[in-house]
């Protein structure tokens, strides 16, 4: 860590106030994570966001969850990223024009299926998913806002994570040969249109290059080389992943999971290397936090203090994150829903 970097950004905090909050993802690295004013899991910091009174957010993550927090600010206030190239590439598996293409070729079917977006999506596919009613959901309430759109009774498309997707209907028993994962190839031309009639759950196929790297064989491995260690992965895993491990959960459970084992505990993690670093460090000599392989994310490494300074540093000049009028309100209300929906 540079000191002065770190020092002078130490000084702009201190000189700014409550004036200014800076919100960063677990997947940020530790000297990012250092300045922090609130670091949580995708959920806790949108749910935050709406409660901030700071005329200016700094979101260290990366630009789905800026644009979320742009959308969720109030008035005057703006939302800052330091690194704006930080792109989700899962979010990027599903562009706006296409999701709207296949969800208008799904209800020329006559049947009024309900889209329901990962929060990993751009905010242009959150407006086309709010203006048919969708709603958006995190890792963390992924299983509550599946729930909640399977109980509208006609249908869901799920997107973009098929990964989460399958591991959610998992979770509430949604049977395999109700599932249909959608080919979206020629721009849509090439669905499947008999089959998506007979499921319940349409899956966007995306998924995280990044969680896509830890396999159940390396979980087998694990249980071969270590017997009694435990294992807990991140639901954008695939799901023979999920289901060799003793537990799935979002990040912030990841860190629950931690916390709450025995001391002495052997506790394998699949999900970005950054998280699972911080977790060793902070249980040393407790507990043996290990990854159950190397896997980081290029693009929440894009976040740096360097980056950091030089965004507290234009505060007053640069132009913040914004999210066109057309794409905010539907975008919005599809957000709002999942807090409203989440929150009963
Ligand atoms: P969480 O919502 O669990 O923090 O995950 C966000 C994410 O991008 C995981 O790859
Ligand atoms: Fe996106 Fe995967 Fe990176 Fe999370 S870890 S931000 S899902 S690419």
């Amino acid at each position: 860590m540079d000191a002065s970097t770190t020092d002078k950004i130490t000084a702009i905090r201190r000189s700014r106030g409550d004036s200014l909050a800076i919100l960063a993802h677990h997947y940020q690295c530790d000297a990012v994570v250092a300045h922090a004013d609130i670091l949580g899991d995708s959920l806790e910091l949108s749910r935050k966001v709406a409660g901030l009174s700071a005329r200016d957010i700094v979101f260290c993550g990366v630009f789905f969850m800026a644009e979320t927090a742009a959308m969720l600010a109030g008035p005057g206030q703006r939302v800052h990223i330091p690194a704006p190239d930080a792109a989700c590439v899962m979010s990027e598996m599903a562009p706006a024009a296409l999701a709207a293409t296949v969800l208008g070729r799904l209800r020329a079917t006559g049947r009024d299926v309900l889209p329901l977006t990962y929060v990993n999506s751009s905010a242009a596919v959150k407006a086309v998913v709010g203006a048919c009613g969708g709603s958006v959901c995190t890792s963390a309430n992924a299983a509550k806002m599946l729930r909640w759109a399977l109980d509208q009774g006609r249908g869901v498309l799920f997107l973009p994570d098929k990964m989460l997707g399958q591991n959610t209907c998992d979770a509430l028993g949604v049977p395999a040969d109700k599932r249909h994962i959608l080919d979206i190839r020629a721009g849509g031309a090439q669905l499947d249109l008999a089959a998506a009639a007979g499921a319940e759950v349409l899956l966007w196929p995306g998924q995280c290059v990044i969680h896509s790297r830890f396999k159940a064989r390396d979980i087998a491995a694990v249980r071969a080389a270590h017997p009694g260690a435990r294992v807990v992965v991140h639901p954008e895993c695939a799901p023979e992943t999920v289901q060799a491990a003793d537990a799935a959960g979002s990040t912030s459970f990841i860190i629950k999971y931690v916390a709450e084992a025995p001391a002495g505990a052997e506790i394998f993690i699949g999900t970005e290397i950054n998280l699972v670093s911080r977790l060793a460090r902070r249980y040393q000599g407790e507990k043996a936090i290990r990854p159950l392989c190397l896997s980081g994310c290029s693009n929440m490494a894009k976040g740096t203090e360097e980056n950091l300074l030089a965004a507290l540093a234009s505060l007053d000049t640069a132009a913040p994150v914004t999210v066109p009028e057309d794409v905010r309100g539907p975008a919005t209300a599809a957000v709002e829903k999942m807090l409203e929906v989440s929150a009963r």
